[in-house]
């Protein structure tokens, strides 16, 4: 290009993070466990209980977040704080301190972007079958009611389920249950069915009771290369893309099964039991936007048609593992990849948002990108991270070549604004612009420490992502 399009005026640079993996506070005002809190925790690092203290630090936080210059911060409820059994009573506590952090973000003219659901299912319900059962998709209904209600006049943007095909095709890359086993395909394929209908539902929902509000699905996604151009690593790439990407956001946004991704669970006996009146929710249900999480791409080649599909690299949530007599996960040798082995493209990003504006024409909203990093704080209270500057800013470069291409962006929020709990790699990985300081274990002070990339993203921002 000559010229690239500016960002626009109202974009919604912003920052991301979720309940569980910030908040701690895990059994307090009335909260109640849910799945992750009772996960099988490794026990080498930290597990949710006390997270980053945001709990109790919310105001100093929100602080943090006006003074970065954020317009926009992604956060998710805990269902357990607002229902503690999943579906008896509303608990007030839970409502009064969301309502405190919501006003907290409007002093400072924050746009609050809400996440119904960020992987922390009430455990009561777990117990009572969860997503397994269909009565999971009534309880859903009824706390995100209780949300639209009481949040309803004070936020615009809403997310539903957060990362549904991370928790069906990677369930162990959150976590494991108490009892170590995950549930086998067929179960799996059950609950994502009835986590489209409780989605469906709650956007339908969510259209009703505030018709001012927007809403849209927030899935992980990404693009799949080739290893090579023989047409069967290219069917295997594309059969990957479609069943981790396509087949999830074909359900939420054009209300109907894709037709490849209906093939292979019939082939496999995995079809989950669908109603005749799912369809017309699934139907009925419009999202305004898509919410996306973009990290990395991955590579794909041609099954082997054996167990050599699969290749387990320990400890890699994004990169594909593999699936046996579907495709195999291959290496790119032109990318770098980040400390802990997450492919880093940039450009991937751009291709990613091409590919799901032209399929769904829809606004899209970046809700999570970013670099888990072993970050060190130095003797004089700074944390150099280069690294993070270098990731972010290639991504927004990508990000407005993007918009020039003609996708409608309407925001960024990089994972995570401030340093939370990995998914299972503790605080020794870390992705924020604000370091927290406390240990796997020893909590010490908590102090909030602004790191390099901080004052980097402030400056982006003030400049709407224009810096030379
Ligand atoms: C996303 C999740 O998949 O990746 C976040 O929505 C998660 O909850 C993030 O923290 C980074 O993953 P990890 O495993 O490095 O914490």
């Amino acid at each position: 290009y000559k010229t690239l399009k500016p960002f626009p005026q109202n974009f919604l640079w912003g920052g991301s993070t979720s309940a569980y993996q910030f908040e701690g506070a895990w059994d307090e005002d009335g909260k109640s466990p849910s799945i992750v809190d009772m996960y099988c925790h490794p026990e080498d690092v930290a597990d949710f209980k006390v997270a980053s203290d945001h709990y109790h630090h919310y105001k100093e936080d929100v602080r943090l977040f006006a003074e970065l210059g954020l317009k926009a911060y992604r956060f998710s409820i805990a269902w357990t704080r607002i229902i503690p059994d999943g579906i008896g009573d509303v608990n007030q506590q839970g409502l009064d301190f969301y309502h405190n952090l919501i006003d907290e973000l409007k002093r400072y003219d924050i746009e609050p972007i809400v996440t119904l659901y960020h992987f922390d299912l009430p455990y009561k319900l777990d117990k009572q079958g969860g997503w397994s059962e269909r009565s999971t998709i009534d309880a859903f209904v009824r706390y995100t009611e209780v949300l639209f209600q009481n949040f309803g006049k004070k936020v615009k943007y809403w997310l539903t389920i957060n990362e549904q095909n991370t928790m069906i095709l990677h369930p162990g890359a959150i976590g494991v249950p108490e009892n170590g086993k995950l549930p086998d395909k067929k179960t799996l394929y059950q609950q994502n069915h009835h986590m489209f209908i409780a989605q469906a539902k709650a956007m339908q929902l969510c259209h009703t009771l505030c018709p001012n509000a927007k809403i849209g699905p927030a899935l992980n996604i990404t693009s799949m290369y080739a290893e090579t151009c023989r047409p069967e690593d290219a069917i295997a790439a594309h059969n990957w893309e479609t069943i981790r990407c396509w087949s999830f956001l074909d359900t939420a946004i054009l209300g109907r099964y894709n037709a490849l991704f209906l093939s292979y669970l019939q082939d496999r006996g995995l079809c989950p039991t669908i109603l005749a009146e799912d369809l017309v929710v699934l139907k009925n249900a419009q999202p305004d936007f898509i919410a996306m999480n973009y990290y990395s791409t991955a590579t794909i080649a041609a099954s082997k048609g054996n167990a050599s599909d699969i290749s387990a690299r320990a400890g890699d949530q994004q990169i594909m593992l593999g699936e046996q007599g579907v495709y195999r996960a291959a290496e790119n040798p032109f990318v770098d990849k980040t400390a802990y082995g997450w492919v880093i493209d940039p450009i991937g990003l751009r291709l990613t948002l091409r590919k799901v504006y032209e399929r769904y024409n829809l606004p899209i909203l970046i809700t999570e990108n970013g670099i888990g990093a072993p970050d060190k704080l130095n003797a004089d209270n700074t944390v150099n991270d280069d690294y993070r500057i270098n990731f972010i800013s290639q991504h927004i470069t990508q990000m407005q070549l993007a918009i020039t291409d003609g996708v409608e962006l309407i925001g960024y929020c990089p994972w995570s604004v401030i340093d939370v709990v990995s998914t299972h790699q503790g605080y020794g990985k870390r992705y924020g612009f604000i370091y927290v300081n406390r240990g796997e274990f020893d909590l010490k002070d908590m102090k909030r420490i602004k790191k390099k990339s901080y004052f980097w993203y402030q400056k982006l921002i003030k400049a709407n992502g224009q810096l030379d």
